[in-house]
């Protein structure tokens, strides 16, 4: 059983009650720094392999696994600071509809003929990007599209019908740091809900890493593979997750994410 040893469960739990609200957040995630960064400098001393962000956790898995075929959902290749932008992959899609709350016109056909060869953008929701659109198979999905459960599952369950077979689906926004943050689909959302529906499954490997970065995200990772699967009847709601995150969201921290998905990196340590 891989390990959390930040203790990332026991800390939120213990938290709880204390920082509920939207922005209460950073406090959460200003303790929770604090473990990581502790464990990694006893693991590793003074260099820890510190993975800043995800487009930096998604290239690492890129590079260590020569994948060709980059897919995201909610990409927003109109920014030069989106997470597309860094993304570096031979072959790159983008699917989004617009902005935040649905299709918007605003965007549409004023980027797409400067995008480099090999990269698209789909203007589409993602449920009409599978049905319609979607006409290949992709080594890597990053779904960060609409953060609701129902449209998280329909993502993953998308996404593997469209992966090749070593690849892996990232998801951002897997963990509510607050009670609130869980209410809004337009912040971390309760995508956790869509995930663990997964983890009922025999024939996939799945993990979420505890982050060790600024911010309120934290990532998850499904593979084609074999896990123990989550046992317990799932209640949605914020509390039956705090209580069961260590299994259910089978919760790693950067030492285990290493050694299970970048071995290579693991053996220059
Ligand atoms: C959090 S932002 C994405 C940020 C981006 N992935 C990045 O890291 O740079 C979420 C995006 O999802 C898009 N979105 C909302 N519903 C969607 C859907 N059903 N399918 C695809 N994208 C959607 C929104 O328009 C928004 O731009």
């Amino acid at each position: 059983m891989p390990l959390d040893r930040t203790r990332f469960g026991e800390l939120l739990r213990s938290q709880r009650e204390i920082y509920k609200e939207m922005d209460d957040w950073r406090l959460v995630y200003a303790s929770q720094n604090n473990r990581a960064v502790k464990v990694a400098q006893l693991l590793w001393g003074d260099n820890p392999p510190w993975v800043q962000d995800k487009a930096e956790v998604i290239n690492g898995l890129i590079a260590a696994n020569d994948y060709k075929d980059y897919l995201e959902i909610g990409g927003q290749p109109w920014s030069e600071r989106s997470t597309f932008a860094k993304i570096v992959c031979e072959r790159k899609d983008s699917v989004n509809p617009g902005h935040e709350d649905g299709r918007d016109e605003k965007h549409k056909g004023q980027f797409e003929d400067k995008m480099s060869p090999g990269n698209n953008h789909y203007h589409l929701y993602s449920d009409e990007f599978f049905k319609e659109a979607c006409n290949k198979k992709y080594d890597i999905v990053f779904i960060d599209g609409f953060h609701e459960h129902s449209q998280v599952y329909r993502d993953i369950e998308n996404s593997l019908n469209n992966l090749n077979d070593e690849g892996i689906i990232v998801l951002h926004d897997m963990i509510p740091l607050t009670r609130d943050l869980e209410t809004s689909p337009f912040r971390t959302g309760d995508c956790w809900r869509g995930f663990a529906d997964f983890r009922k499954r025999e024939d996939l490997q799945m993990h979420v890493l505890v982050p060790p970065w600024g911010s309120e995200d934290s990532l998850g990772f499904i593979k084609k593979g074999s896990q123990v699967p989550f046992e317990k009847e799932i209640e949605y709601n914020y509390d039956f997750l705090l209580d069961n995150i260590e299994d259910m969201m089978s919760l790693i921290d950067l030492k285990s994410f290493i050694e299970i998905y970048l071995p290579q990196a693991n053996k220059q340590l």
